[in-house]
């Protein structure tokens, strides 16, 4: 018998090589997705076959064009002839970069028309759209399989379609409002196609993520370190908040927790249409008004640590 097979989109970074990474691990078979990262898609399926000894396929696609997801789903189940799980990743922030290759960002009511435009599309062309058609396509194929194994005489094998979100679905920042638009946008999306996988076995879920330690929050935050002179990235600034008591758990998330929660999630047979926040506890009730306080908690602990 063949081993089950996962395709996660944009698994050559970050969150999604974690998850590869980590189904592989459990004897998985496994795609990888790259859109700019051919070489690091190679490193990290040539790493996962000498580590596991399974198969690891790398395909390319630019998900955020209008064929792309259905061609890499397609080519998925050419290759591997079947999909248990599919876990759409790919995502962007809707920080546009300048002539100089800085980050622009503006607060909302002060973003001028042209690139309050251009924002928003570069979010919704991938984080929505690329994923809306992602996730129809492997439903269509996951339901054709169970559909099949139902009419040869068997029962529906558990299949399962995960939706990385974001807390930024509801999580209020003025400088991202397009990219949490395009991450509330999934959630409707995720709740309707679980009432059509369901009756063919097939669980359909969002994952949203808190701060996690990847490439995407690699990014300046505007914050100066007062010691060394330099900018603090995203990943630190919330780690400083953190580290302050902004969340229960004092500490930003590292791409393993979210790939142990991915698979969590997609093997609890039961649960479907849920829209679950893996957070650390960021977006428990009483956080969100006191992050400037909570900023300068973790500055001082940090100061006193060293
Ligand atoms: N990091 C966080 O704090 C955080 C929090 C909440 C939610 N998330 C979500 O988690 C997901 C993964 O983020 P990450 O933090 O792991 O970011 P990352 O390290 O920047 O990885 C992003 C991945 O998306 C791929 N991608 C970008 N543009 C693409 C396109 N046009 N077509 C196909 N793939 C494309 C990238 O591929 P290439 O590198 O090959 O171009 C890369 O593999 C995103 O949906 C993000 O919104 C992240």
């Amino acid at each position: 018998m063949s081993r089950p097979v996962c395709l996660v989109t944009g698994s050559s970074s970050g969150i999604g090589a974690a998850v590869v990474g980590h189904f592989a691990a459990q004897g998985w078979d496994v795609v990888v997705n790259y859109n700019s990262g051919q070489d690091r898609a190679q490193a990290i399926a040539a790493q996962i076959r000498q580590d596991h000894g399974v198969d690891a396929f790398v395909i390319g696609a630019d998900l955020s064009q209008r064929d792309e997801p259905f061609r890499l789903v397609d080519e998925t189940v050419a290759h591997f002839g079947r999909l248990d799980t599919a876990v759409s990743n790919s995502g962007v922030t809707n920080y546009l970069r300048g002539e100089d290759g800085e980050l622009i960002r503006y607060r909302f009511h002060e973003t001028p028309p042209e690139h309050l435009d251009k924002e928003m599309a570069r979010v919704l062309d991938l984080n929505l759209m690329g994923a809306y058609r992602f996730g129809q396509r492997c439903l269509k194929q996951m339901i054709d399989a169970a559909t099949a194994e139902v009419e040869s005489g068997g029962v529906a094998t558990h299949r399962s379609l995960l939706f990385i979100t974001s807390i930024s679905d509801i999580a209020p920042e003025t400088t991202r409002i397009p990219y949490g638009v395009s991450k509330s946008g999934l959630n409707h999306a995720i709740i309707g196609a679980a009432f059509e996988g369901g009756p063919h076995n097939i669980t359909v879920n969002g994952l949203r993520p808190g701060v996690v330690d990847t490439p995407l929050t690699g990014r300046p935050s505007g914050l100066i370190n007062e010691t060394t002179g330099e900018e603090y990235t995203v990943a630190d600034t919330y780690a400083l908040m953190a580290e302050g008591g902004s969340q229960a758990l004092p500490r930003i998330a590292d791409p393993d927790d979210i790939a142990v929660a991915a698979w969590a999630f997609t093997h609890i047979p039961y649960m479907t249409g849920q829209l679950i926040a893996v957070d650390g506890g960021f977006t428990l009730a009483g956080g969100f008004p006191n992050r400037e306080l909570f900023l300068q908690e973790g500055l001082k602990k940090r100061r006193d640590n060293t």
